[in-house]
């Protein structure tokens, strides 16, 4: 059995709470996309871990954990997250994985993905300045550097080399920038090499066989739906594909594998960095909200847009992930208010509007429309059946079920392993 956890919103919709709740019965957790902009926190016995690039999964000591060859990965920020679990006393050998074909991010990527950025201005994405899509268009350029190449150190030093020396004649004329020194970069990633030979292997032929063997496996999506480089609000999205399409390029397996597409939605929408949001909240209940929800960026600290459920957008992820179920999380978050709205459509232009538009400019200009439920004013911790809950809260979950036309079977009503009702 393989199934797909993706966000359907922006990222942040408490994938990595979902993941680490449904990883219990799976053997393997592998990560298909994105790379260290991604933040999962798993809070269990009050202990809050942030995981950035290894699949939350490790938290269970008998979990395989796999970073596919769809996913990036920053040496430096890869072993410091394997030196922080170490610290834990959480074993990874002979448990934790990675990619033959994955891309490296070099110390240049970050500094172009900064730089780059900053020069778009008033275009600015707000990336979160990992390197993400410099290190993804190298691999589009065919200058990419896998980790299979790493490993071979002369083989490694020579695509350096050519990398290199596009790579510094553009930060040195153009951007009047520093250049980088070969030798320092051979230097700091021999030492990488030797931590992360032992965890290499052929991700894709792993996961076949596993398949084969009957294993469960739980591919775990980063970002979300309208961040998805070809289905998301271009060009503020990231430069990877976080919707189910993306698993099987990201992982190596067919599509004739993947049996169920669990999308996590939070029980309102938030978004880090630029771009249109309809339903973003522009007085002081943003403000109110995201104290709430605590809502400020688990990798760069900022504080999250905050806005109304937009069931349009939910929708619109229901059908590009194909999805099976949602995941409503953060329920609990909406708690102490008196009246909830819900998009239910867009007005542009004195038209109406009930799906997704593709065009950047249509979807910057619509004004969201709006039904409103009664909020439910109470607490929901400690609840732990559907049928206890208050109807009010049934009222709202069903009306996100009709909107969006998926069936909810999770629900989240705080941030530990036990705030969580199936259906
Ligand atoms: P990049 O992925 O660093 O290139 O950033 C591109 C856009 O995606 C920016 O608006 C980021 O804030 C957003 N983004 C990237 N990763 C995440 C995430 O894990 N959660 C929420 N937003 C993200």
């Amino acid at each position: 059995m393989v199934k797909v956890v993706v966000g359907t919103q922006w990222g942040d919709e408490g994938k990595g709470k979902v993941i680490d709740y449904l990883a219990k019965d799976c053997d393997i957790v592998a990560r298909y996309q994105g790379g260290a902009n991604a933040g999962h926190t798993v809070i269990t016995n009050n202990k809050k871990y942030i995981f950035h690039l290894i699949p939350s999964g490790i938290l269970y000591p008998d979990k395989i954990c796999i970073l596919g060859n769809g996913v990036v990965v920053d040496p430096a920020a890869l072993l410091s997250e394997i030196s922080n679990l170490k610290k834990e006393k959480i074993k990874l050998n002979k448990r934790f994985f990675i990619s033959e074909n994955l891309h490296l991010t070099l110390p240049y990527h970050k500094l172009l993905d900064q730089i780059e950025d900053k020069k778009r201005g008033r275009g600015k994405l707000g990336t979160t300045g990992r390197g993400i899509g410099t290190t993804y268009t190298d691999n589009y350029a065919r200058l990419g550097i896998r980790v299979v190449d790493f490993l071979n150190e002369k083989v490694f030093r020579e695509k350096l080399r050519v990398s290199l020396k596009l790579k510094n004649y553009l930060l040195k004329e153009y951007y009047e920038e520093k250049v980088y020194s070969l030798e320092k970069i051979s230097r700091e990633y021999r030492v990488y090499r030797k931590q992360i030979k032992g965890y290499v292997i052929d991700t894709s032929l792993y996961l076949n066989q596993a398949i084969r063997k009957g294993k469960n496996i739980l591919a775990e999506g980063a970002q979300g739906t309208f961040l998805d480089i070809d289905f998301g609000t271009y060009p503020y999205v990231t430069a990877s594909n976080p919707i189910a399409g993306g698993v099987c390029t990201g992982l190596g397996i067919g599509p004739t594998k993947i049996d169920k597409v669990i999308g996590v939605a939070k029980a309102y929408t938030t978004r880090v960095g630029k771009g249109p949001f309809p339903t973003e909240f522009k007085d002081e209940f943003g403000e109110k909200i995201r104290r709430l929800g605590n809502e400020f960026g688990a990798t760069t600290g900022r504080p999250r847009r905050c806005g109304w459920f937009d069931a349009v957008l939910v929708k619109q992820a229901a059908i590009v992930n194909g999805l099976s179920s949602l995941a409503v999380t953060k329920l609990d978050v909406l708690n102490s208010l008196d009246k909830i709205k819900i998009a239910v459509g867009y007005r542009y232009q004195r038209r109406k509007i009930n799906r997704f538009p593709n065009s950047f400019e249509v979807f910057s200009h619509c004004q969201p429309i709006y039904e409103e439920v009664p909020g439910w004013r109470r607490e929901l911790s400690g609840i732990k059946n559907y049928r206890d809950l208050p109807k009010k809260t049934k009222n709202y979950l069903k009306r996100i079920e009709e909107l969006t036309e998926v069936k909810i079977s999770l629900i989240s009503t705080g941030p530990q392993r036990q705030d969580t009702i199936l259906l």
